[in-house]
This record gives structure tokens, sequence and C-alpha cells, in this order.
């Protein structure tokens, strides 16, 4: 697509421009934005960029992967992993209450994503080709990445100021010997044209066309405290779930696909020779424009069909699959 070729190259131009010699640090969320954000800034500046992807475990299957394998192979950027599993597992055992999820999930994130980019700004990670010069002196960090789209722009009231990671996160920003200059390259255009440019710089698809997915990920879609066994068997019912709409072919007309488990809640089935004592999961899909308000999703129902045989046979610990028929208002997208 021609104008997508432009605003690529002035993207990139412009980018570079910023910069100059200087080393970025951008976190990636598995997300589209950061993805495509990221992406147009290796193009620009190539290694003087490292990427921070912390791993909080809360991603669906295979996000991480995506993100791990695809996308580098892909963009060849420098990757800083941080398998923050165990970190935000302890973080949140015992906790229900979802703003107390959110704002722990928020707060650990941004303390690991702290600690590894004050791993990348001392050199000790990342840039190795870029980060030491004939003196041996690290290139200083100045600049932080960030995919704030034009909406974001205008929802915030325009101003760029401090370093803040995207209020998705529901966190405010870095200590002061953290503060950077933000890059924003996406930030005259719509979710549409991110697409359309992560396309155009070859991302792989499942991340150009990912749904949106929240920050706190399958965090809030546990419906009762967040433990590991259970966070596996809600990413295998999530990914039946997400691969049927896949193959019927109505991924990219449904907005989003939450898949929630009540993990709290118990239900009888019988299953075999003998009854079982499960968990019920709510299939979630909606329609949207914008998340402001919703529709539930009219699936038609041998996809439902196919999807509820497959989770209850594949997945040992869910009985009972049901679908939620509520709009926005009066119930949100997601359960907590
Ligand atoms: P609700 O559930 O309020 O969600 O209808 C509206 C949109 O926001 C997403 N969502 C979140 N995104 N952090 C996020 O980054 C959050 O804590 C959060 N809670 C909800 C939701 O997926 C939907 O797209």
């Amino acid at each position: 697509n021609w104008t997508m070729v432009n605003i690529a190259e002035e993207s990139i131009e412009a980018v570079r421009e910023r910069v100059g010699g200087k080393r970025a640090i951008c976190a990636l969320s598995g997300g589209v934005d950061s993805a495509v954000a990221a992406a147009l800034v290796q193009q620009a500046i190539g290694d003087q960029l490292t990427c921070v992807f912390v791993d909080h475990g809360l991603l669906r299957k295979g996000e991480a992967e995506q993100v791990e394998k695809d996308f580098v192979a892909v963009t060849g950027v420098n990757l800083h992993v941080v398998d923050a599993q165990d970190r935000f597992l302890a973080a949140l055992d015992g906790v229900t209450d979802p703003e107390e999820k959110r704002k722990i999930i928020g707060r650990e994130f941004i303390r690991v994503f702290e600690e590894a980019a004050r791993e990348v700004v001392e050199g000790r990670s990342g840039g190795a080709s870029s980060q030491n010069d004939a003196q041996g002196a690290p290139e200083p960090v100045e600049f932080l990445v960030q995919g704030t789209l034009y909406p974001d722009v205008v929802e915030s009231g325009g101003g760029t100021g401090a370093a803040n990671i995207k209020s998705h996160h529901n966190v405010g920003g870095l200590p002061d010997d953290l503060q950077f200059k933000l890059v924003e390259p996406l930030r005259t255009l719509f979710k549409d044209e991110v697409r359309a440019l992560g396309e155009q710089l070859g991302l792989p698809g499942e991340i150009v066309w990912r749904q949106p997915f929240p920050g706190p990920g399958l965090g809030i879609r546990i419906i009762g405290a967040v433990t590991r066994e259970r966070l596996d068997i809600l990413r295998d019912a999530d990914a039946i779930a997400r691969e049927e709409l896949t193959r019927a072919g109505l991924d990219r007309e449904i907005w989003q696909f939450p898949v929630v488990l009540l993990a709290d809640v118990r239900s009888v089935g019988v299953q075999g020779d003998g009854r079982t004592y499960g968990h019920p999961i709510v299939l979630r899909p909606v329609t949207s424009e914008d998340a402001m308000t919703a529709d539930w999703a009219r699936l038609p129902y041998d996809v439902l069909q196919r999807i509820s045989t497959r989770i209850t046979n594949e997945v040992r610990e869910i009985n009972r699959v049901t679908v939620d028929i509520t709009s926005k208002p009066p119930g949100t997208i997601e359960w907590e």
C-alpha cells in the first residue's frame, strides 16, 4: 500500500532524526501498538534500540513465544526478556478483589520494568554491539519508545510530559533517575493505520491482528484468586476458543473474546463413567467499535458447539461452558 510505504518511511526518518546516535528502550506488551512502534524504531536506529519484555505469566497461550521468537525473528530487535512469572504469582497470592489485582499487577510491572531498564541503561544487558564505543563507555539511554496512538493522545489531553508507561497498566511514571524522553512514532495514527503499518513492516499476522487485550491479562479473567494451575486451565480453554473463532473466519469481526474461568464455582457434570466436580467457564464474545459500548456477539451455533465440545473434552477441569449474552451497558466486556 503506497500511503503506508510513505508513512513508514517518513516515520522512520523522523525517529532517526530525533534519536540521533543515542540509545532507546521500549517495553513490549505482546500487543500490536508496542510491537509496531518497536519495529519501526528498530528500522530507524537498529541496535541502538533495546526492547524489554516482562513475562508476567498472565498472557495467553503462545503470546510470549510470539514476542520472544516470531517478533525477534522478523525484526532482529535486541530483546531483554524478564521471566517474572513467579514474582507476579507471589504478589497476587490469595488476592480476589479485581481492583486490588489491577493495582498489584500494575505495580509489579513497573518495578520489574524499572529493574530491567536500569540493567539496560547501565549496559548490563542488550545492545551488545552499540553500547561499547572505542573508549568502552556505554552510550546513554535517552529515549523511551511508546506505542501511543492518536486516540490515546486525544484522551489524555494531548500532553507528552514525562515518561509514563502507557496508562493501560494503570501506573504512574518512572523514578527520577530513569526519566526518558519519549519517542511516540504512532501518535498521529488510528488503530487500523497501525495495523496496516505493521503489515507493511512484515510483522506476523497474529500480532498485527491481535484483538485488544487488557494489561492485567488473564489475571482479571480468573474470578477468584490467581494460581498457576488456574492460569494453565484458562490458557488451554482460551486457546481452543480463539482457534475455533479463527477457523470460522470470525476473528476480525469479533472485537474481543474473553474466556473467563469461574474458579471458585464448582459444577457437577458427567464425563465418561463418572460424575465430575469441575469448573464452569464463560465465553464472552462481543462486537464493538471502541469498547465504550458493546453488543454480545451472535456466534453461529455450530461454532459455539465446537468450542464447547472441545473445551470439555480437552480441558479436564472444565465440565460446563456458558455464553454471556449481556450487552455493555449494563455488563462490562470483562468480568472483573
Ligand atoms: P470493560 O470491561 O470495562 O473494558 O468493558 C473495556 C475495555 O478495556 C479493557 N480493559 C482493560 N485494559 N487494563 C487494560 O489495559 C485494564 O485494567 C482493563 N480492564 C478492562 C477491556 O479488555 C476492554 O477492551
